[in-house]
C-alpha cells in the first residue's frame, strides 16, 4: 500500500494547490475544448494530473526516443484528461480516501454490497466507469483516437509503450 505516498497523496488531496504557470502549460497543452474540462475537474484533481503529466514531461528525454512527436503529444494530453471521468461524481476527498482504504483492505469485502453502501458506492462506480467515461469526454473535445484510447485502458494491462508510461506516472503521481 505503501504509506509513505498514500500520505503525501491525501495531503496533496486535501490542500491541492495548483500555480498560474502550471495553468498556463496546461493551457499550452491541451485544444480550448480540453482546457475547459481540465478546468471543472475538481482541485484535487488538477493537481493529480498535472503531476502525472508533470512526471511525464520529466522523462522527455527517455521517452522521445521510443515515441513519436505526436504520440508523445497524445500521451501528455491523455495524463492531462486521464481521470476526467470523474468529474460528474463530485467526489469528496474522504470518498476517494474511503475507496483506496477499500482497495487495499485485507477483508473479504463484497464489491457488490459496497456499491450498495451510499458513501463509498459512489466512489466504486466512479472507479468502475470513469475511463470509458473519460475517453467519451476527450473524444468531444477533439483529441486524437490514441488519447482517446489511452484514457480508455489507463487502467488495463499494458498493451503499448505510451500506455505502461502512463500507467507509471498515474501510479506515482
Ligand atoms: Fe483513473
Amino acid at each position: 500500500m505503501r504509506p509513505l505516498y498514500r500520505l503525501r497523496q491525501f495531503w496533496k488531496a486535501v490542500f491541492p494547490c495548483v500555480r498560474e504557470r502550471e495553468r498556463d502549460w496546461v493551457r499550452a497543452a491541451l485544444p480550448p475544448r480540453a482546457g475547459e474540462v481540465f478546468f471543472s475537474m475538481s482541485p484535487a484533481g488538477q493537481r493529480h494530473a498535472i503531476d502525472t503529466a508533470r512526471r511525464l514531461a520529466a522523462w522527455e528525454k527517455h521517452i522521445r526516443s521510443r515515441l513519436s512527436a505526436a504520440e508523445y503529444r497524445d500521451l501528455l494530453q491523455a495524463a492531462l484528461l486521464h481521470d476526467c471521468g470523474k468529474i460528474p461524481f463530485r467526489l469528496t476527498v474522504g470518498q476517494r480516501a474511503a475507496r483506496v482504504l477499500l482497495k487495499a483492505s485485507p477483508l473479504p469485502l463484497s464489491p457488490r454490497a459496497l456499491r450498495r453502501c451510499p458513501y463509498v458506492g459512489k466512489a466504486l462506480e466512479a472507479a468502475a466507469v470513469h475511463a470509458d467515461l473519460g475517453a467519451e469526454t476527450a473524444a468531444r473535445c477533439g483529441l486524437s483516437l490514441e488519447a482517446q484510447t489511452l484514457i480508455a485502458r489507463h487502467h488495463q494491462t499494458p498493451r503499448t509503450p505510451a500506455e505502461s508510461l502512463l500507467a507509471q506516472a498515474d501510479d506515482c503521481s
